[in-house]
C-alpha cells in the first residue's frame, strides 16, 4: 500500500518579527508544493530519500542521534510505527518545488505532507490530527515554532495570526500574484529574531510605537484584501518595508531587490525572517511577466505565484 500527500508552501504576507511581540500577522499558502509518498516495507529500515539527500535508519533510534535535515520525517515514521505496534519498514519519497531555508515553507510544508502520507498508511487521520503531528515532527529541527507555518500550510488560503488567539481563516479571495525573488543570501531565522529583540531593548519605546503601527496597517490590509485592491496593498507592503527596514532587518541588496520591483509591481517587501532569504512583489496578471522579466534580466532566482486555496491534499 502506498499513500501520498502534497502541501504548499506559504509567504508571511504582513507582520513578521512584531508578530513575535503580539501583533497579527497575515499569511498565505502559494502554489509551490511539497509530495510526499509513503509505503511500508519488509526490511527493518526507514528509507527516506529527497532532493536534498536521503537517509537509511533503522527504526527506534533516539531522534537526537539523527542528525539530518530529513529528521521530521523520520520521527513521524518511528512514531507511527511505534504507536501502532507494527513488525515493518518504510519507505518515503520527498519532492520539492519549494527553495530550501528561504523563509517560504519548505520545512512546513514538508512536515504537513509527510504527517498525512506516513498516518494514512496506518488509519485515517483528520486535518486536525496531521496538523499536529506535523507541528510536533517541526518541532524535531525548530524547537520554537509557533506553529503558524504549520497551520497554513495544512488549510490553505489566507490567515490572520496573533499569539493570543491563534489563528484564523480570512475569507476573502484576491487575485493577486506574487513574484517571489531570492536574494540567495543565506539567513538563520533565530539569529535575526534575536537582533531585533536587542533592537527592542534599546529602543522600547520606538519599538512600541512601530508595533503600534504596524497593527493599525494590519487592520487597514484586511479591509484592503476583502475589497481586491491591489493598489492599496502594494502601499502596505512598501510601509511595512519601511518598519521593518527601521528594526535592521534588511541590507543593500533586499532594498535594491525592492527597488527594482517598484518599478513595474504595485509594491514589495521582505518576506520572513529578512537578513537575506526572499522578497515577494504583489502584481497582477497583466503586469506578471514583466516584473519576472525584470528580475530574471538582473540574474535574480524569481518565479512567480499565487495564493494556494486547497493546503493539504491526499491521494
Ligand atoms: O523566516 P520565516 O518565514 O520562517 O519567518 C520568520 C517569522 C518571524 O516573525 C521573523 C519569526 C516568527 O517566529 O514569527
Amino acid at each position: 500500500m502506498k499513500s501520498k500527500a502534497s502541501a504548499p508552501g506559504k509567504v508571511i504576507l504582513f507582520g513578521e518579527h512584531f508578530v513575535v511581540y503580539g501583533v497579527k500577522a497575515i499569511l498565505c499558502a502559494i502554489n509551490k508544493r511539497v509530495t510526499v509518498s509513503a509505503s511500508k516495507i519488509h526490511e527493518n529500515t526507514i528509507s527516506i530519500k529527497s532532493n536534498i539527500g536521503d537517509l537509511n535508519m533503522p527504526p527506534n533510534k533516539p531522534i537526537t542521534e539523527i542528525k539530518s535535515p530529513l529528521k521530521p520525517f523520520y520521527f513521524l515514521a518511528n512514531k507511527m510505527i511505534e504507536k501502532h505496534n507494527q513488525n515493518t519498514g518504510m519507505e518515503i519519497l520527498v519532492q520539492s518545488e519549494i527553495p530550501l531555508g528561504v523563509g517560504l515553507g519548505s520545512s512546513s510544508a514538508c512536515c504537513v505532507a509527510g504527517a498525512a502520507a506516513i498516518s494514512r498508511l496506518f488509519s485515517e487521520t483528520s486535518k486536525k490530527e496531521i496538523l499536529e503531528l506535523a507541528i510536533e515532527a517541526e518541532r524535531t529541527i525548530f524547537q520554537n515554532t509557533s506553529g503558524a507555518d504549520c497551520t497554513v500550510c495544512t488549510f490553505g488560503g489566507i490567515m490572520e495570526y496573533d499569539k493570543k488567539n491563534g489563528f484564523s481563516k480570512i475569507n476573502s479571495e484576491p487575485n493577486f500574484h506574487l513574484v517571489i525573488a531570492n536574494s540567495e543570501i543565506e539567513h538563520s531565522t533565530e539569529a535575526i529574531v534575536a537582533n531585533v529583540k536587542q533592537f527592542k531593548e534599546k529602543n522600547e519605546e520606538k519599538f512600541s510605537n512601530l508595533c503600534k503601527e504596524e497593527s493599525e496597517l494590519v487592520n487597514n490590509v484586511l479591509v484592503l484584501l476583502k475589497n481586491n485592491d491591489l493598489s492599496g496593498l502594494g502601499k502596505n507592503m512598501l510601509k511595512n518595508q519601511e518598519y521593518l527596514e527601521t528594526i535592521g532587518i534588511s541590507n543593500e541588496k533586499l532594498r535594491s531587490m525592492i527597488e527594482l520591483a517598484q518599478e513595474s509591481s504595485f509594491g514589495a517587501k521582505i518576506t520572513g525572517a529578512g537578513g537575506g532569504g526572499c522578497i515577494i512583489a504583489l502584481t497582477d496578471e497583466s503586469n506578471l511577466e514583466n516584473v519576472v522579466e525584470q528580475f530574471k534580466k538582473k540574474n535574480y532566482e524569481c518565479f512567480s505565484a499565487k495564493i494556494d486555496f486547497k493546503g493539504l491534499d491526499t491521494f
